[in-house]
């Protein structure tokens, strides 16, 4: 069977090279894929990204399955159109993909259905968003409407700083926000405190499995500092998340979620990714929704998944994931991002990568931001690199993962030094 992943980061890596090892698998395309995905043997990179060129594509090579890998395809309406061609293809349709894609449908249908998240007002209007801060205070959390590749959100610890983000979105779009239909809005929202953790499963419309937890760094710097970014390491299991909390969080945000959408005619299939922020008695609330696989958190929980992957998805887009059980190995995985020189805000591309590490039974390098130019490896994005590893501790995965990066070269890397630090202390 052939099989098309759709994207080009690390976690669109991680998912095609699952997926290679498939027993009925035959060849796996990545469109367009990356530097990594192009010197894998069992790989095949496609230059291909608008969606009714990668629908021609898959009906021509008879693509057996495709998986989506970032929500912009979803929110352009790929998994429509692949469905109305008769392609099978696991992700959610434009529709359901709005849990990620609006953040105001997101809040809209918790507070309908009694999910627990943050208290919040949308907002249209500057005047009275000020307004609304004022009265509330800060600390505070303010949200563009629309898809804005994770800068959209600003925690905002003063006053100052809520107005200024508000102006931000409201005003001059500083942020670059995709706004949805009707123009730009705003999400003002009450702070939680708390750990976070990411918490994500597989539907088919009706069943769900989860799959293994996990915990994202967001900001740069060590110590959980500088600026948020797209998540700058992962590891699974998430300690954070006990057997309690997980069982809270199946029956108070995914199930509800899964069956609401059901009742309101936009049935939710592909990856569910709640982030979840759990407060210190166990109580977990629902950060955001996204509507696909995380990344960097892909990376660790593919080299945990023991299950054949492409099995489980043509299961998923059969409707009948209830008699689906994941396997999982049980050590844990870590994986530390290596960013490029000025990420995230302007990442420079075109700095010359060397001292890559052989892959192993228990570490790999998946690559994000790269490319192979004449030869040569090179930075092409914000995030270059997950160097991934599994270890019987989460003291013995992280220590696997940074020996594995000691001699990976380019100019300007950042990466941080304390991935796995909050599951380390536990
Ligand atoms: P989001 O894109 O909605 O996940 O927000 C990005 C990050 O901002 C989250 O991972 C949290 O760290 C933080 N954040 C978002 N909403 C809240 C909230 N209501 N309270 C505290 N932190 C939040
Ligand atoms: N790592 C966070 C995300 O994928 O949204």
């Amino acid at each position: 069977m052939k099989v098309l992943v759709l994207g080009n980061g690390g976690r669109e890596h991680a998912l095609a090279w699952k997926l290679a090892q498939g027993e009925r698998v035959s060849q796996v395309f990545v469109a367009p894929g990356n530097g990594g995905t192009a010197r894998d043997p069992l790989l095949k990179n496609i230059p291909i990204t608008d969606v009714k060129a990668l629908a021609d594509f898959a009906e021509a090579e008879k693509i057996a399955l495709t998986v989506v890998g970032p929500e912009a395809y979803l929110a352009a309406g790929v998994v429509d159109e692949f469905r109305a061609r008769g392609l099978r293809i696991f992700g959610p349709t434009k529709a359901a993909a709005q849990l990620e894609s609006s953040k105001a449908f997101a809040k809209d249908f918790m507070k309908r259905h009694g999910i627990p998240t943050a208290a919040y007002e949308v907002f249209s209007d500057a005047a009275a968003a000020h307004a609304y801060v004022d009265a509330q205070g800060a600390p505070i959390v303010i949200k563009a409407d629309g898809l804005a590749a994770g800068k959209g959100v600003v925690v905002a610890t003063s006053l100052e700083q809520a107005h200024e983000a508000i102006d931000w979105i409201l005003a001059d779009n500083k942020l670059g926000v995709v706004h949805n239909e009707g123009g730009a809005r705003v999400v003002i929202e009450q702070f939680l405190s708390g750990e976070e953790a990411s918490f994500i499963v597989l539907c088919d419309g009706k069943n769900v499995v989860s799959l293994a937890t996990s915990q994202d760094h967001k900001r740069l710097l060590d110590g959980d500092e500088g600026p948020n970014t797209g998540g700058m390491g992962a590891y699974s299991p998430a300690p954070v998340v006990t057997p309690n909390v997980h069982a809270k969080a199946m029956h108070e945000i995914i199930m509800p979620t899964i069956q609401g959408m059901a009742r309101d005619g936009i049935p939710f299939t592909g990856f569910l990714y709640a982030g979840l922020m759990i407060d210190e008695h166990g109580q977990p609330r629902t950060v955001e929704f996204n509507t696909r696989m995380g990344d960097p958190e892909t990376q660790p929980i593919m080299m945990r998944l023991k299950s054949d992957l492409l099995e489980v998805l043509l299961q998923a887009t059969d409707g009948t994931l209830d008699q689906v059980e994941l396997q999982w190995d049980r050590r844990v995985a870590l994986g530390v991002v290596m960013a490029a020189h000025g990420y995230p805000l302007s990442p420079r591309k075109g700095d010359a990568i060397t001292g890559l590490p052989a892959d192993a039974e228990d570490a790999m390098v998946f690559h994000a931001g790269t490319a192979e130019v004449d030869g040569q490896l090179q930075t092409s994005g914000g995030r270059v690199l997950c160097v991934t590893a599994l270890g019987e501790s989460v003291r013995k995965a992280q220590q696997l993962a940074y020996d594995s990066l000691v001699n990976i070269q380019f100019e300007g890397k950042q990466f941080r030094r304390d991935i796995g630090h909050r599951a380390v202390k536990r």
